[in-house]
């Protein structure tokens, strides 16, 4: 990696060489063979904001012998959501359409707790159910779609601690950089993960399940990887699927809630879409209009053109159209952040009427606790 980049689960800043974190971490590049397998999934897979695997080669196997398969992916609540936290979601969602499968999101309000300084306990459980509803709202199945709160769904607990017993503090500490400083929250927390990475498993019997997740979680993959397999636990080891980030507005690494003006959320309004794109979305534009129409514009690293690529444009032929009129200096940046914004802003209307309509949903999805 280079000198200037970090990435943990906790923090990710600097310039992404993804290529090189494949060798790093151990992972597998993802396949033309699956792309294609893949064309019916959200476009963020078929236009490669997917990039790695884990197994997926064997899950889609497992899938195609009649085997049971899942997947599952986790959310952790410390602030409303915005639209970088829905890549893995909308992944889950397209696979759980096309391959039929069980859903299963973990909320880990513990986690948050643990590792925000200034968030209290009730925030942490008000953020999760917060979340929860955005998550509803993006049309999961019911009856195939199992949702949980970590401060709520206790029993969640016990599977914690048959993990904890088989993971060293050497083996945590060296997978996440914990420090001395670190509450003990932070160490006992990756068992905490594996359990949701594993409960599919532990829930429904041993099967594959699959976790799609931004890269930065693949700690916790490998982690629970390595103790799935283990006699006591006995369970199949777990597939991945890692994206990319989507960058902030400013074209940061990562869009994330630190970032001031860099993310549009999800209970944004009309006006505040607006201002954002306008504003802060980095334009691969020319600074003056002749040069524009005479040079063109780079959608490579034009944020407005990335948001329409990865999430809101998903027909190939018009964000072609698109790219190439960018390209030749056609269409020019305002215009572009026009297209955009009314694309979020539909969006995103429609997401906040489902969003309430998702209160009376509840019951459909949450697991209760047994005892
Ligand atoms: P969290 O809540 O920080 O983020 C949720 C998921 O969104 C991904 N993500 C992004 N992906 C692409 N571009 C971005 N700008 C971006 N920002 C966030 C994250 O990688 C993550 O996949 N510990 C987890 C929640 C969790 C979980 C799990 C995940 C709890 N249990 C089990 C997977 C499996 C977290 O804090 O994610």
């Amino acid at each position: 990696m280079k000198k200037d980049v970090v990435l943990t689960p906790w923090e990710v800043s600097g310039e992404m060489d993804y290529e090189r974190l494949i060798k790093d971490f151990g992972t597998s590049q993802i396949s033309e063979k699956i792309y294609k397998r893949m064309e019916k999934c959200h476009p963020l897979i078929r236009r490669q904001l997917y990039f790695s695997h884990r197994d997926f080669d064997k899950w889609l196997a497992a899938h195609d012998a009649g085997k049971k398969v899942s997947v599952i992916t986790g959310r952790g609540p410390s602030e409303k959501m915005h639209i970088g936290h829905l890549v893995p979601f909308l992944v889950a969602k397209s696979l759980q359409d096309v391959f039929n499968c069980d859903v299963f999101i973990p909320i880990s309000d513990d986690e948050k707790f643990y590792v925000k300084e200034n968030l209290s306990f009730e925030d942490s459980v008000k953020f999760g159910k917060d979340n929860i509803l955005d998550l509803i709202a993006l049309g999961f199945k019911p009856g195939k779609t199992f949702i949980f709160q970590d401060f709520v769904y206790t029993d969640i607990y016990k599977y914690a601690a048959k993990i904890a017993k088989k993971m060293t503090y050497s083996t945590a500490k060296a997978a996440f950089g914990l420090k001395p400083e670190n509450n003990v929250g932070w160490s006992f927390y990756p068992a905490m993960q594996a359990a949701h990475i594993l409960f599919p498993q532990f829930y429904k019997g041993k099967h594959i399940s699959v976790v799609p997740v931004g890269i930065d979680q693949d700690p916790f993959i490998r982690l629970t990887r390595d103790i799935a397999t283990n006699k006591e636990i006995n369970l199949e080891k777990p597939a991945a699927l890692h994206s990319k980030f989507l960058p902030s507005l400013s074209g940061s690494a990562k869009m994330s809630s630190s970032d001031v003006g860099g993310q549009i959320n999800l209970s944004d309004n009309e006006k505040e879409v607006e201002m954002k794109i306008k504003r802060y979305a980095f334009s691969g534009g020319k600074d003056t209009l002749e040069e524009h129409r005479k040079h063109g514009g780079n959608p490579d690293i034009d944020v407005s053109f990335q948001y329409l690529k990865f999430f809101f444009e998903p027909d190939d032929k018009k964000l072609k159209k698109i790219h190439d009129d960018y390209k030749s200096g056609k269409l020019l940046t305002s215009e572009l952040k026009m297209i955009l914004i009314e694309k979020i802003n539909s969006f995103l209307k429609e997401h906040q009427k489902k969003r309430k309509l998702a209160e009376k949903q509840l019951g459909k999805f949450l697991l209760k606790n047994k005892v």
